[in-house]
């Protein structure tokens, strides 16, 4: 395993932007005007649906009472760039997603420098990108959010496994990057809760006076320290190049305890109970998500329609109850489902007649199982258009 030792922060002080023609200064994108847009009754008391253009409309709930340094979290989905125009499962037109490069990257970063701004200072945001536009967007958001508030960069596991790639690994992995406001941000960490096996093999011994299950965990840490926890304990240095992780009365206090393990040659360890495990806490590589993937999941049949246990996941972890949510790119309206149903608040904007439509009938008659959706029309493929999908450019 490798062991790095912090030497200094400078490397993170550096900053770099990503230059391109037409990027508007931050300071003019935020005096742009926007346009009340038209709002769309929802049959539930937990949120405002509006059907517009996001920029626009976000530039208006700006100056509305309430929102502005009020949203906890925010997730988005926006187009990946993909060239290509989206229908339903019935085949109906739903949006296209044809801006590419610098435009693409701008209507972004345009969005994001409002979503900045109306974000509270301990709310989070989510940005749900494929490998075509994330590292654009990562750039981007490093420069809006600042990359100390840079919180993950999560893979997910979109799809089932590709069998017919022809030069390349098979794509089954999207990725969501997590920013928060400030340091403050809202956080419940998510837990996975544990198998047998998986308890067994992470907390492998048992504790021969209380019966209790445990695991062994160094007591040091990489760096030299030059007070208490870089001197002997009981005798004994760290290793080289490292300190106790515990003052001395800690390590005491742990050992009359019985919480430290020594070894056959001396080593202390300490003894992490599995019975004080909240769970396993949540990594940032996630395989259970996929989107539409068997005949019982529940799903509207909006295309692009993100699995509704990833996004309540999100939620979840960076709100509390009645805070507000905002997704503005909210397609089918998953994220607003998910705020509901946790009990916070939400906004959510699409420009996409099919989109309002389809959030509408979640809210009415809520999902239905994928394999209802077998023996509409097959989904055709619409000409693409050149009609500008992002209103301001
Ligand atoms: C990938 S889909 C979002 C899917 C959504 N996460 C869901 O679970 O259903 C992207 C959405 O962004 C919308 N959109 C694209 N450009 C927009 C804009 N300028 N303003 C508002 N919505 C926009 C599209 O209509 C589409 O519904």
């Amino acid at each position: 395993m490798a062991t790095g030792v912090p030497r200094n922060k400078r490397a993170s002080r550096l900053s770099y932007t990503l230059d391109y023609t037409g990027k508007m200064p931050r300071a003019e994108v935020l005096a742009l005007q926007g346009e009340e847009p038209k709002e769309v009754e929802l049959s539930s008391a937990m949120g405002k649906l509006y059907c517009g253009d996001n920029l626009s409309t976000m530039l208006w709930l700006r100056e509305q009472p309430g929102v502005r340094r009020h949203v906890r979290c925010v997730y988005i989905d926006p187009p990946y760039a993909t060239a290509m125009a989206f229908v339903d499962r019935e085949a109906n037109h739903a949006y296209e997603d044809h801006l590419d490069g610098a435009e693409y990257v701008e209507a972004l970063r345009r969005r994001l420098i409002v979503l900045h701004d109306l974000l509270a200072e301990d709310g989070s945001i989510f940005v749900h990108l494929d490998q075509n536009m994330v590292f654009e967007a990562k750039i981007v958001m490093d420069e809006i959010f600042g990359r100390q508030n840079f919180r993950n960069f999560i893979t997910r596991k979109k799809c089932n496994t590709k069998n017919y790639t022809r030069n390349n690994f098979g794509n089954i992995a999207d990725h969501i990057l997590f920013y928060a406001k400030s340091e403050q941000n809202v956080w419940h960490r998510p837990y996975d809760a544990w198998t047998d096996e998986k308890v067994v093999d992470e907390y492998p011994y048992i504790d021969k006076k209380s019966g209790r299950r445990y695991k062994k965990v160094p007591v040091h840490a990489p760096g030299i320290r030059r007070g208490e926890t870089g001197r002997p304990w009981r005798g004994k240095l760290p290793p080289v190049g490292k300190h106790w992780q515990y003052p001395p009365a800690k390590l005491d206090a742990f050992d009359a305890a019985g919480e430290i393990y020594w070894s056959p040659n001396g080593n202390p360890r300490r003894k992490v109970f599995f019975d004080q495990s909240k769970g396993i806490p949540v990594q940032d590589i996630w395989m259970e998500f996929k989107d539409a993937h068997n005949q019982n999941i529940l799903i509207t049949g909006y295309p692009t329609e993100k699995n509704f246990e990833l996004v309540s996941r999100l939620v979840a972890a960076t709100t509390n109850p009645g805070d507000l949510v905002l997704d503005c790119y909210s397609g089918s309206g998953t994220t607003l489902e998910a705020a509901a149903t946790l009990g916070r608040r939400f906004i959510g904007i699409d420009i996409a007649e099919a989109a309002i439509n389809a959030t509408v009938k979640r809210f009415l008659h809520g999902r239905s199982a994928m394999g209802d959706f077998v023996g509409v029309r097959g989904a055709k493929k619409r000409r693409k258009t050149s009609e500008p999908l992002f209103a301001d450019l």
